[in-house]
């Protein structure tokens, strides 16, 4: 069991429980958000990626209860919703909200383990919302320890991820990857996750805290295309993978061929799908890069692989914006800045640095001037680590 903290958030939640819900102490639980190092929108094409669960996420104060309704508050979003167990339809409603994501779990935690009681919840979380940094994912994940805790099920941590990503793709209709929902869940002390997701099948890999620091700089844009953007981007790599099946090779999937292969195919893809299968076939070299660099504490190495990947998904893969190329070409320019690259999905929200510890602060004051000389916004900082990974917190 992970310590609770003694935070204002973590006494904002419980006092809500109790004005929500009154009666017998509730059960906590903690699920983290992640940022990418390396592997930008490679899940959904079987590739490998290199995510860090954070020291922030979602906290959830939960108990079951007879009556078969699903009573969820949330202490940062305005709604709180009341579903009734037994009338649940496949699909999320327009007016659940952000809801919908537990309700989605809740939903196959119950096809799963044919436990349907009821449940009720307040959120809490310390990771920005929408900014790239999995908020959605740890609210998923966070809900699934707890039913899972709740019912003694003792499911898997790659099961819950699983029922997490379903909730995702199947209830809320967002054709994501595993990535985030893997960070979160198997998220450990000291350690990123180098995640096949072919398999899919993960290792863990030792992220040293005292050699660099993630900077996490929030450009303060909305990611208002990043859905209709990323299913668009998903569904042009399954017809690149398509027409590389048909042309050169039949292999399951776009991550898996090379740069020989792709030129094999030129003359049958448009320049656009072109584009888009070089950024994922080269982000694997680039990932394969990374992973050796960490294993060998070369956090130079591991920081030109981000720069290199922030590059490509700017350039090939068209997921980034003035916004984000200001903000990672001002960290670059800095001193003591490894590398620097968008983190999420990309369209907007936040970048990531990595940063020799103890530099962020300068780091922070460089770019924040040269941004805003340029939109005339602010933008804001936060300096995440490697967190302990999700689980059940003690008193
Ligand atoms: C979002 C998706 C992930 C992944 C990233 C891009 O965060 O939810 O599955 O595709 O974008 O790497």
């Amino acid at each position: 069991m992970i310590a609770k903290p003694r935070t204002a958030l973590v006494d904002a939640i419980g006092q809500r429980f109790g004005k929500e819900f009154g009666g017998a102490a509730p059960r906590w639980f903690f699920a983290p958000g992640r940022i990418n190092l390396v592997g930008a929108h490679l899940d959904y094409s079987g590739g490998d990626v290199l995510p860090m669960a954070v020291d922030r996420g979602i906290f959830a104060a939960a108990r079951l209860r007879t009556d078969g309704r699903i009573r969820l508050v949330s202490i940062d979003q305005q709604l709180r919703v009341d579903a009734d167990a037994a009338t649940m339809p496949a699909r999320t409603r327009p007016e659940w909200g952000w809801a919908g994501y537990p309700i989605g779990v809740w939903r196959g935690f119950r096809e799963r383990t044919g436990k349907g009681d009821g449940v009720e919840i307040v959120f809490g979380g310390d990771v920005p919302m929408a900014s790239g940094l999995s908020s959605s994912a740890a609210l998923e994940v966070v809900t699934a320890i707890a039913l899972d805790a709740l019912h003694d099920t003792q499911l898997e941590r790659h099961q819950l991820a699983l029922l997490a990503h379903r909730a995702e793709t199947g209830f809320v209709g967002v054709r994501c990857g595993i990535m985030d929902q893997f960070a979160s869940a198997l998220g450990r002390a000291g350690q990123v996750l180098l995640l096949h997701c072919a398999g899919p099948r993960w290792e863990h890999v030792p992220f040293d805290p005292e050699a660099c620091e993630v900077l996490v700089m929030d450009t303060l844009k909305p990611r208002a295309l990043a859905k209709t953007g990323f299913n668009e981007r998903v569904a042009q790599c399954a017809t690149a993978h398509e027409l590389l099946r048909t042309h050169v090779r039949d292999l399951p999937h776009l991550a898996q061929y090379t740069v020989a292969d792709l030129e094999q195919a030129r003359e049958a893809m448009d320049e656009l799908l072109f584009r888009r299968a070089r950024h994922v076939v080269g982000e694997m070299d680039r990932i394969r890069a990374g992973v050796e660099a960490l294993r060998h504490h070369d956090y130079k190495t591991l920081g030109a692989m981000l720069d290199a990947s922030h590059r490509s998904t700017a350039t090939d893969y068209d997921v980034s914006c003035d916004e984000l190329d200001v903000i990672t070409d001002a960290a670059r320019a800095a001193p003591d800045v490894f590398g620097a690259r968008l983190t999420g999905a990309g369209f907007g929200g936040c970048a990531i640095a990595l940063v020799r510890p103890g530099a962020s602060g300068a780091v922070a004051e460089r770019v924040a001037e040269v941004f805003s000389r340029r939109f005339g916004v602010r933008p804001t900082f936060d300096l995440l680590r490697v967190g302990t990974g999700p689980g059940e917190l003690g008193s």
